[in-house]
């Protein structure tokens, strides 16, 4: 893999760090979970204190072009939360291009940091964007793959210009081929250019220990849907000794099994995809287990927490969680393991009534670990579970990426990393 941040040489230079700053925040703007900024500060710390000038840029969720959007999608309490953890205030720059950005940055002295703004309001860092009349949800469906769109290539040229060396250390974005992502350090050059710390450990966690796996490897794949892990299940059932199900997605191998689910979230259009996983593992001698009971209630609104056996769950109520016994099952399984993935917790553990089945499971994880065992945690909800049942320091790597994360346990190469050489 390329160079890390720690080999270019910064001080009195103008650092490009593109991270990922996209973080959840309430209905009043604060951030409600930091960990993104958090886990970017050794690169950042590193090029600040060698004295490097830190020009960090950052998209925040999906704006949709409205003019409205530049005050909703500012990065601003971003700048202020990430100057708190610093101890130095981050200036926010009034746009990511352009003169005003330009003298702001010249004004920026070695060991200090300035943020650019929103890379999304700009225009071209998404230059597709399609609304899906149904749910109303804005997805991104043409990436940037060169400099034939104009918008594009002039944004890229308008980064570019602003610093003299790039970092990328924006896990989580690593699958999008977007301007900050490929096009600023393609135009800088691969000399110039660095992985941040982050990257570096997210890439070695997610790709390079999975390449020949320490036995017996174990990977738990639990949230809602099948179709979202296939790749997954698919790149890594010729390693995986054993494959643990939870979540809903039980629920749909359940149903492909002729056994009944009562109201539980089955994926209809998915049964076939569910029996050809199964039959899958079974032709590649993996040992796949399904939960053995469940938790189940009636609604998550008025939560009720009653455990039946595999088959029972009566009509009118929904599996939330695994049983006891399924628990009990995997933390046994666990102990021997020697490489574990984690992909989406076994229950809805947002409520504490279906949150018991993810923390045994969780325990089981940290103790293998604690036994020397690799663990890696996929992000997104997974990361969360790992926060809210207290193991999140005792396991070896809970990654920052959503997307990106499944991507590269699909086996995906980024772009984004290819470019930095
Ligand atoms: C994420 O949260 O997964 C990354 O920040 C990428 O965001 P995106 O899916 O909007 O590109």
């Amino acid at each position: 893999m390329a160079k890390t941040v720690d080999q270019l040489t910064v001080k009195g230079k103008r650092v490009l760090m593109r991270v990922d700053f996209n973080v959840p925040q309430d209905d009043s703007g604060a951030i409600t979970d930091d960990r993104r900024i958090r886990m970017a500060l050794p690169s950042i710390r590193n090029v600040l204190e060698r004295g490097g000038r830190a020009i960090l840029m950052s998209h925040l969720g999906r704006p949709s072009g409205d003019p409205a959007d530049a005050k909703t999608y500012s990065l601003a309490p971003v700048a202020k939360r990430l100057g708190e953890l610093l101890g130095q205030a981050v200036t926010l720059a009034p746009g990511c291009t352009g003169p005003a950005v330009r003298k702001a940055v010249d004004a920026l002295k070695d060991g200090k940091a300035i943020l650019l703004e929103n890379l999304r309001l700009a225009g071209s860092e998404v230059e597709s964007k399609k609304k899906d009349k149904k749910t109303g949800e804005v997805k991104l469906v043409k990436k940037w793959t060169s400099f034939e769109e104009q918008g594009a290539a002039d944004m890229a040229k308008g980064i570019a210009e602003l610093g003299e060396l790039y970092v990328n250390d924006a896990f989580g974005t690593c699958h999008r081929d977007h301007v900050s992502m490929v096009g600023v350090p393609a135009l800088l050059g691969a000399d110039k250019c660095a992985a941040g710390f982050l990257v570096r450990k997210e890439v070695e966690y997610l790709q390079e220990k999975l390449a020949k796996p320490a036995k017996p490897f174990v990977m738990i794949m639990g949230g809602a849907k099948v179709s979202d892990k296939i790749g997954v299940i698919e790149n890594l059932l010729d390693k995986v000794d054993v494959l643990l199900i939870g979540g809903a997605m039980s629920y749909t191998f359940m149903k492909a099994a002729g056994v009944p689910t009562g109201n539980s979230l089955v994926e209809t259009d998915k049964l076939d995809l569910a029996n050809h996983i199964r039959e899958k593992a079974k032709t590649a001698g993996v040992r796949l287990e399904l939960p053995v009971d469940f938790v189940v209630g009636d609604d998550l609104k008025n939560p009720t927490a009653t455990s039946v056996a595999v088959g029972r769950i009566p009509d009118g109520k929904e599996g939330f969680d695994i049983g006891p016994a399924t628990a009990k099952k995997y933390a046994e399984v666990l102990k021997s393991a020697k490489t574990i993935v984690w992909n989406g917790p076994v229950g809805v553990f947002e409520t504490p009534a279906y949150r018991e089945g993810t923390r045994v499971v969780a325990e089981a994880v940290a103790a293998a670990t604690d036994a020397g065992a690799v663990s890696v945690i996929g992000g997104g909800d997974s990361a969360s579970a790992m926060e809210v049942v207290g193991v999140d320091q005792r396991l070896s790597h809970i990654s920052t990426g959503g997307g990106a994360s499944l991507e590269l346990l699909e086996g995906k190469q980024f772009n984004s990393l290819k470019v930095l050489g």
